[in-house]
């Protein structure tokens, strides 16, 4: 059993607590990027923790808060109720001032960051996720300090810099507990096709001239990201992850727009990009790449999710404690060490993996056995 605690019972929260239940029942493993992660399987993540500010959330279990407004992932499956009492959190900068209408926050007592450490004590708690707005600089924070002083694992799926950041990386080694992060990167959203292009033009031996991937979609993530002042880091996430993948990573940034475009409340959460690339190839001849992306925003960010918080889990097992990049490389947008490609941080992550005895299935590299056998 893996025991999870929730920062934040917003969509991604929805799609994770169905997604748990709907894998325990289906018994399949379709869909996912891992079935098995150091023996742990999707139905072994149990739902112990959970946090929010709403007064639609707030003193509700989860099986309930998750469908409370303004969350829009629809009912896949019914979730018997979890026993977990969704509990009071510090607002700090959670709640932009254009998100009150939409958040409510509750008028219940705040708790303290003392309350909270005693609190992921007492339930046990092994990964506590941050899935908190973007631009809750303060709010993430304060929760990454509660769980390291608590000893629990802790996956920032947000654009702030927590495992990106080495004070927080030491904080979380001297606590002997670990941090993954920084902000998902989706199963297959556009962050992870334009790096693909991004790369596969650099491979080609043709130069990337310049780039944007534009991004529109219904919910309260997107709502909230009207606020330019929020976003300062999702942009830096967005567009370092793209240009990482070129020789001159700084240079490239120059020539690179990436981030959240857009709110158009009838797609839900239905996500939609727009990616361009225009690259000089053979004779300097131009070559210009197009490309539309739809797809269901919050069940990219779930289906990493799943994996991520069984190799904390695994991890924490086999005591690795800090900022593991390797770890992180391939699934989040802004992991402390960037890799050139994803195929690479797959590979970093396995090799990782096996070294500590952590077992992963299956082996999504075709190429393995051919590297495995050097
Ligand atoms: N594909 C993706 O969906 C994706 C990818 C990368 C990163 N992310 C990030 O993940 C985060 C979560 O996404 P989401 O769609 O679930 O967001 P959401 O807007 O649906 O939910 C946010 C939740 O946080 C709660 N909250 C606000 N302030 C709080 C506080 N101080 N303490 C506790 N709870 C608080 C809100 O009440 C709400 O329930 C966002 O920052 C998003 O940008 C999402």
């Amino acid at each position: 059993m893996i025991r999870v605690g929730i920062i934040g019972v917003g969509n991604i929260a929805s799609m994770l607590v169905q997604a748990v239940e709907y894998y325990r029942r289906v018994r399949s493993v379709d869909g996912l990027i891992h079935h098995a992660i150091g023996g742990y399987r999707v139905e072994d993540i149990t739902f112990v923790y959970a946090i929010d500010v709403s007064r639609h959330k707030v003193g509700k279990d989860l099986a309930e808060a998750i469908f409370a407004k303004p969350n829009l992932v629809p009912r896949y499956v019914d979730v018997p109720k979890t026993g977990v009492i969704v509990r009071m959190g510090k607002v700090l900068d959670g709640v932009a001032e254009h998100m009150v209408e939409d958040f409510e926050p509750a008028n219940e007592p705040e708790p303290t960051e003392k309350e909270l450490v005693r609190e992921l004590e007492d339930a046990k708690v092994d990964v506590l996720v941050n899935l908190l707005p973007v631009g809750s600089a303060k709010a993430t924070r304060f929760y990454a300090e509660v769980a390291a002083k608590a000893g629990v694992a802790f996956v920032n799926c947000i654009p702030e810099f927590i495992a990106s950041d080495p004070s927080y990386a030491k904080m979380f080694e001297e606590h002997k507990t670990l941090v993954l992060g920084d902000d998902i990167k989706g199963q297959l959203g556009s962050t992870i096709v334009h790096r693909a292009l991004a790369s596969l033009i650099t491979m080609r031996g043709a130069e990337l001239v310049e780039s944007y991937q534009l991004n529109v979609g219904g919910n309260t993530d997107f709502k909230n990201m009207l606020e330019q002042s929020r976003l300062t880091s999702k942009k830096i996430s967005k567009t370092m992850a793209v240009a990482s993948t070129q020789p001159n990573p700084e240079e490239a940034a120059q020539s690179i727009f990436a981030g959240p475009s857009g709110y158009i409340p009838f797609l839900h959460n239905t996500k939609v990009a727009y990616i361009y690339l225009k690259a000089r190839g053979f004779m300097g001849l131009p070559v210009t790449i197009d490309l539309k992306l739809v797809v269901d925003d919050k069940a990219m960010a779930t289906a990493i999710l799943v994996d991520v918080i069984r190799l904390a889990k695994a991890l924490k097992d086999k005591g690795v404690v800090g900022a593991p990049d390797w770890a992180s490389a391939f699934y989040f947008k802004y992991p402390p060490r960037q890799a050139k490609t994803d195929e690479l941080a797959l590979l970093e992550l396995y090799l990782k993996l096996r070294e500590l005895g952590i077992e992963i299935q299956p082996n999504r590299l075709y190429w393995w056995d051919y590297i495995a056998r050097k």
